[in-house]
């Protein structure tokens, strides 16, 4: 009778259009079914671990997905957990805490590899900060913690057998990125009244990794090399080509001594089974004239200063692997030859990963289209000063790894994972605030086999949740979303009509080419975004109209985000011609922002006359320029 009534009453709320609730839970489980009754979530029934009944059930999954796999069963007298592991019996606590209702849940994760990255180099994050973050990361069921321990900005990680990494190079003059840099990237010492920075005591790291445990999260360490180093030769100038190189020298014997070194007490302290090795962005500026270098690459039979950095991480890789560690590396240690079990971390899109994978290797995926959370997540001009992209929720969770893989190659595809560079993002809650929640668009994305549109919903609710616990979350209800003009584009009267441009675009941000200023799309609050053209030049493009037509209004609109260096012109000039020959000057616009900010600035012309072809010249003040479309009415 009460099955009955149920169902009746859901029959009814669907035919009224009255959803049931959403299921609370993210990553959103496999399988689901709700049963009836209040649910007793506190008295655990049973718990059954690695019995034949369910590694039956489980047989037909992947290794890594059985290890992981649980069946939750919440009824009104209690919980009962089956699973093969004591991680699959955490993963099944993870789930139980975000349930609210009775139910059956059985679940395994899409990926083994559900990672975050945290760069505590650029602005260092202590011991106490990680561990709260790690709670709410395993709350959703992220798996790696992978911290990005050393770059330029300090060293955080404690070497005993190296300590001027953390007496000097984890100081420096200017608490903040732009303070550091404004002054000449300079370096203090511990203690030094000026110093800023900071670093991880071993104990620290135990402390972290003890947690990890509890919370079923591995600590990934990651040991940046060769570039991104300069800390390391300002501190041991002798592992430089030359004093204040930025890049540790590959010729050198005293550079291999000490990655070893550090490597050692590395491996003595982290468990993880992937020593992360950085590998990317290295100029290989001083290796081109380095004595050791050049010496280094004869010796070898080396061709290129990139097959020189292929050399350092085939050799590094050979000592990880001598000691039971795999190497995990940027996307850039593809270039010069892959060393032979490496995993690389897919970060310039997917090609790398997949060239990777191709190649019999395994990746995970981390493009910064979708994965770089320390872009804004919402309009970047009423956001907290960033690098100048944007990266919605939205787009986060739109990212499906596997969309763009053969499916051949799926098993060598170990997962996600999103990153948080912190070179903006000088205190604690600003880092909390790029986090959630967007990290757990990417945690559900690594976990569930599907998207689901619910999403949203849960995730604001785990958001204020997480909020209630001190956490400073970004605020869902009042999120803007893309440009207007982005979501309705422009109609207007050279749509569709030829663009002939006296200065050409520049290659790297070409949108759509010769069409970008008059296809009627418009640019988002990303300069990436493929709809705003970028210039290196002043514009100077002149549209044909294909007839005479009465003209009252041209415009176009610019945008400033002075961290990649892009800027507004000094003004736009509006020229018109009946004969495309002889042109007269029909109106100007100035820039009327005096200090650069981001922004998105219409320069518009009114004007009065008849023309078939309009001159569009904006001089450039500095730098870019970019410009979404240009619209004439
Ligand atoms: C990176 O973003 N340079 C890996
Ligand atoms: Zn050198």
């Amino acid at each position: 009778m009460k099955h009955t009534v149920v169902a009746i009453f859901c029959a009814l709320a669907l035919s009224l259009g009255v959803r049931a609730q959403v299921f609370p839970v993210i990553p959103a489980p496999v399988q689901v079914s709700e049963t009836e009754g209040t649910p007793n979530l506190t008295r655990e029934l049973s718990r059954k671990i690695g019995k034949s009944a369910f590694a039956r059930k489980t047989a037909f999954l992947p290794a890594f997905a059985r290890e992981e796999a649980y069946l939750l069963t919440v009824t009104p007298k209690g919980y009962r957990i089956e699973a093969n592991t004591e991680t699959g019996c955490l993963r099944a606590l993870q789930t139980l805490s975000q349930v609210d209702r009775c139910c059956t849940v059985f679940d395994y994760p899409r990926f083994a590899y559900r990672g975050f990255m945290l760069d505590i180099s650029r602005h260092f994050r202590d011991k106490d900060f990680i561990l709260k973050q790690m709670e709410a990361l395993a709350s959703v069921k992220i798996n790696q913690l992978h911290l990005h321990l050393t770059d330029d900005a300090g060293w955080r990680l404690r070497i005993d057998r190296y300590p001027k990494l953390t007496t000097e190079a984890a100081w420096r003059i200017g608490s903040s990125w732009q303070e550091w840099q404004n002054g000449g990237c300079r370096y203090s010492h511990e203690g030094a009244p000026e110093a800023s920075g900071g670093y991880l005591t071993k104990a620290d790291v135990r402390e972290i990794l003890l947690a990890g445990e509890r919370l079923g999260i591995t600590v990934v360490p990651e040991i940046e090399m060769p570039g991104h180093s300069r800390e390391v030769v300002f501190a041991y100038p002798e592992l430089g080509c030359k004093e204040g190189s930025a890049e540790l020298c590959p010729g050198k014997e005293a550079t291999f001594t000490f990655l070893e070194g550090v490597l050692d007490e590395v491996m003595d302290l982290f468990p993880s089974e992937y020593i992360h090795i950085g590998g990317d962005e290295a100029s290989k500026r001083d290796w081109h004239t380095c004595p050791d270098c050049q010496a280094r690459m004869k010796a070898e039979g080396l061709s290129s200063v990139e097959e020189l950095q292929s050399y350092l991480v085939k050799r590094i890789e050979r000592y990880l692997n001598a000691h039971g560690r795999k190497l995990l590396g940027w996307d850039e240690i593809l270039e010069g030859g892959l060393s032979p079990n490496a995993t690389v971390m897919s970060w310039r899109g997917t090609e790398g990963g997949i060239q990777a994978m191709k190649e019999g290797h395994e990746a995970i995926m981390t493009p910064g289209d979708y994965c770089y959370i320390n872009n804004a997540q919402d309009a970047p001009l009423y956001e907290p000063l960033g690098q100048g992209g944007f990266l919605s929720l939205d787009t986060v969770y739109s990212y499906d790894p596997l969309a763009d893989i053969p499916e051949e190659l799926h098993p060598l595809l170990l997962g996600l994972q999103a990153n948080l560079w912190h070179e903006y993002i000088p205190r604690p809650e600003h880092t909390e605030y790029m986090m959630y929640p967007r990290v757990a668009a990417t945690a559900e994305r690594a976990w569930s086999p599907v998207a689901h549109a619910d999403f949203r919903e849960r995730v604001s609710a785990w958001n204020e949740n997480l909020a209630s616990k001190g956490y400073k979350v970004f605020d869902l209800r009042k999120e803007r979303g893309e440009r207007e003009a982005y979501k309705h584009g422009y109609d207007h009267l050279a749509l569709g009509k030829p663009v002939t441009y006296a200065k050409p675009w520049h290659g790297k941000y070409a949108a759509a080419g010769a069409a970008s200023l008059t296809d009627g799309l418009g640019g988002g609050w990303a300069y990436k975004d493929d709809r705003w053209q970028g210039f290196l030049s002043d514009v100077d493009v002149t549209i044909d109209l294909e007839s005479l037509q009465d003209i009252h209004y041209v415009g176009a609109t610019f945008m400033c985000v002075p961290g990649p260096g892009i800027y507004l012109p000094e003004k736009v000039e509006v020229w018109v011609s009946a004969d495309g020959k002889a042109f007269t000057k029909a109106g100007e616009a100035f820039n009327e922002m005096k200090e650069p900010v981001i922004s998105y600035i219409l320069f518009g012309v009114p004007l009065s006359g008849r023309a078939r072809y309009i001159r569009f010249f904006a001089p450039r003040s500095k730098e870019w320029l970019f410009v979404d479309e240009i619209v004439v009415k």
